[in-house]
């Protein structure tokens, strides 16, 4: 059976074609330009100056896994796979599923599970990727830069996944067969407002909403634009994986958040509020 994700593939080279995947799971591209796989599993493409981004620590990622598994999010990814799932279901017999930023992969392996598919997943974090390649051995799990060119064809992929994650619209247009489907989820006004201060949260940015709508209205078709909104008790364990596993992980102590934490509500009635929306490409 040809393998659809590996076909969907591009080197970041030559833009060659990687006609099989070694035994030990190395990739090598028709011009010979090869990629080791990782004893996790997962593959690097980064060609040098990605590896200067600061990435998701063990920590971040650790606690994103502890958070995730505690089911507080299993909402949305309901919603993301019903999304997902329509949006392949007429598509291609071996549809491809790209999933932009795929973190430790708990939304692509629900979507799989749900639907047969193959998939490609992306994240610049080394420690991100030894997870989401043990969660979906039979993805791609590739080390890459999305603010790079993507390591994918043209018109090549059915769905793509983006949660939470950074957004390149153009290459998003560019990797999407015609009628393809873009799912993006970002946080929503509100969310996790509660335990903003005591988590070290980031502000939600209202512009870059207005921008992705703008970005996209040539290539992309708007869809349904859902706001999803769950009523969650968060324990005091989960709010320090909250705090962890977000941008404030890079420079939080574990000790002095515990600390800081002590008085805190136990458990803590919060909102979690997300913006799921879909965008077709125009054919
Ligand atoms: C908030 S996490 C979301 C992960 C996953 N989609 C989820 O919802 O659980 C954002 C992810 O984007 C990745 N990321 C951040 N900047 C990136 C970049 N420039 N290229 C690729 N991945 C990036 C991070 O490593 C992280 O895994
Ligand atoms: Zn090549």
């Amino acid at each position: 059976m040809p393998d659809a994700a590996l076909a969907a593939l591009m080197c970041p080279h030559c833009a060659g074609t990687f006609p099989a995947r070694a035994v030990d799971g190395a990739l090598r591209c028709s011009e010979g330009h090869a990629f080791d796989a990782a004893r996790q599993g997962y593959i690097n493409l980064l060609t040098g100056h990605g590896t200067r981004f600061s990435q998701d620590t063990a920590a971040m990622i650790a606690a994103r896994a502890d958070f995730l598994a505690a089911g507080h999010y299993s909402p949305l990814a309901d919603a993301v796979v019903s999304a997902a799932v329509d949006a392949v279901k007429n598509a291609s017999a071996e549809p491809v599923i790209l999933d932009a930023g795929t973190g430790t992969g708990y939304y692509l392996r629900q979507v799989l599970a749900a639907h047969p598919a193959q998939a490609i997943a992306l994240d610049i974090s080394k420690f991100a990727l030894r997870r989401a390649a043990r969660t979906n051995p039979g993805a791609l799990n590739l080390a890459w830069n999305l603010w790079d060119p993507l390591p994918v064809a043209a018109k090549s992929v059915d769905v793509i996944l983006n949660i939470f994650s950074p957004r390149n619209p153009p290459e998003f247009a560019r990797v999407l067969k015609p009628g393809g489907r873009l799912l993006v989820v970002t946080p929503d006004r509100g969310h996790l407002a509660e335990i903003a201060e005591a988590a070290g949260l980031l502000g939600i940015e209202e512009d870059k909403q207005r921008h992705l709508a703008e970005a996209l209205q040539d290539a992309f078709e708007a869809g349904p634009d859902r706001r999803i909104s769950l009523s969650l008790s968060l324990s005091r364990t989960d709010v320090a994986n909250a705090a962890l596993m977000g941008p404030a992980g890079h420079h939080l102590d574990p000790a002095a958040l515990r600390e800081k934490l002590a008085a805190a509500p136990d458990p803590w009635p919060v909102a979690a509020r997300f913006r799921l929306q879909e965008f077709t490409r125009r054919r």
